[in-house]
């Protein structure tokens, strides 16, 4: 019997939220292309659409954009609980603990609500702020109600009213990532909602799958190896030894994806719109170019092409956003997706219980008939 792992191929349930189609390199939300979304519309007219299966009128828009702004004040309570974890604990697990501790008799109910949506994406933004500024020893800088999602995000990192190129990187960023099927982290989400859990456990589950380098935790480490590799010239012996060593190339592969990924693209495009020529992005094409070529030399017939991670990291790192804050930032985006699928999930819940195969010893005496 074929060695079970991964879940490769497996259908786990159905969605109207997005498709991702790895063979034509589509990804689609709720009818229309995520890359023109990405650079059309706003994230909060995106998140809009994905929780209400359309976009927002002009009036519902102006709502959202209260609602939310109103939702991003964290309690004293949780600043406080965020103080005493040292500084060492990572941010990925201070946001999962953070998350875990709003769960108060409004948050964590079951059903999950659209409302408790609403206010864990908004309010994730200031979780990350708040703790990047103190573990830098930087002032606290409250959220900002006029200003919208992403540019709120930017300002609250950073002290200053950011340009509006920057805003308009971050936003079509965040919006790419919102969503993207059957991911570790989305269906981690409604593997845990299942079980009639609440929408704050469920996102925990998520945060916690979003952690690691195999699936959000990749864009600091394409910087590190961008860094490492410094100048073109290097680029091909650097990536040669990794591959010689069985290593991989962060910022390469996917599961889904046998072409590009249509959310690199679309990155690539918003990545030189923003920075312009410049010799670090000079780089990062001539990187993209040789490991290609080196991982068909290496890997003949797997298909290994750019994936979202690695013009992540070169928007994020133009945006002078630290590498700390790449996954989190990630995870401020996609937790859209996430809160869509948990409603979806609640919508026609059954628990999920897959079988496995067992593979260990049978006891040396025969099974007691009862
Ligand atoms: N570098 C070198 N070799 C690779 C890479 C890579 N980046 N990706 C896959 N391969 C190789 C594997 O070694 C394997 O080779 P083999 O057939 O000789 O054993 C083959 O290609 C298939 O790879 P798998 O790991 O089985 O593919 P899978 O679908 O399980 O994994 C994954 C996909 C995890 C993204 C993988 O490509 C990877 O580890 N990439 C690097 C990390 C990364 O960029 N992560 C971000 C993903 S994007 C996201 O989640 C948002």
């Amino acid at each position: 019997m074929a060695k079970v792992t991964g879940l490769e191929g497996v259908v786990a349930g159905e969605t109207d939220i997005g498709l991702v189609d790895g063979e034509k390199g589509y990804l689609v939300y709720r009818g229309y292309w995520a890359k023109e979304l990405a650079v059309s519309k706003s994230y909060e007219e995106v998140a809009y659409l994905l929780w209400n299966r359309r976009l927002p009128e002009a009036e519902e828009l102006v709502l959202l954009k209260q609602e939310m702004a109103a939702a991003r004040t964290i309690p004293e309570y949780l600043k406080q609980m965020i103080d005493l974890l040292p500084p060492s604990i990572p941010m990925m697990l201070v946001l999962q603990s953070a998350v875990a501790a709003l769960g108060d008799k409004d948050n964590a109910t079951w059903p999950p609500t659209l409302k408790q949506a609403i206010r864990l994406t908004s309010v994730l933004p200031t979780i990350i702020a708040y703790r990047y500024r103190k573990v830098n020893n930087l002032p606290e800088v409250e959220p900002l109600a006029e200003l919208g999602h992403a540019a709120n995000y930017l300002y609250m990192l950073t002290g200053s009213i950011p340009e509006e190129a920057h805003v308009q990187a971050l936003s079509a960023y965040q919006i790419l990532c919102m969503e993207h099927g059957m991911n570790a982290s989305t269906f981690a989400s409604r593997v845990v909602l299942s079980t009639e859990s609440d929408i704050c456990a469920a996102v925990c589950g998520a945060i916690g799958a979003m952690k690691g380098p195999l699936h959000g935790g990749a864009p600091s480490e394409v910087i590190s190896m961008l860094e490492e590799i410094g100048t073109m010239d290097r680029a091909e012996p650097w990536i040669r030894k990794v591959l010689e060593n069985r290593g991989k190339i962060m910022g390469f592969g996917h599961r889904i994806y046998k072409t590009k990924d249509p959310r690199a693209e679309a990155l690539m495009i918003a990545t030189e719109a923003m920075i312009g020529k410049d010799p670090s992005f000079d780089l990062a094409i001539h990187v993209e170019h040789t490991a290609i070529r080196l991982l068909e030399e290496y890997k003949p017939g797997r298909r290994l092409f750019t994936n979202v991670e690695f013009y992540a990291a070169a928007i994020l790192k133009a945006l002078q956003l630290d590498p700390d804050i790449f996954t989190p930032t990630f995870t401020a985006g996609r937790i859209v997706g996430w809160t869509s699928h948990i409603l979806e999930q609640a919508e026609s819940n059954r628990i999920f219980r897959p079988q496995s195969v067992y593979t260990g010893p049978m006891p040396e005496t025969e099974a007691e008939t009862v």
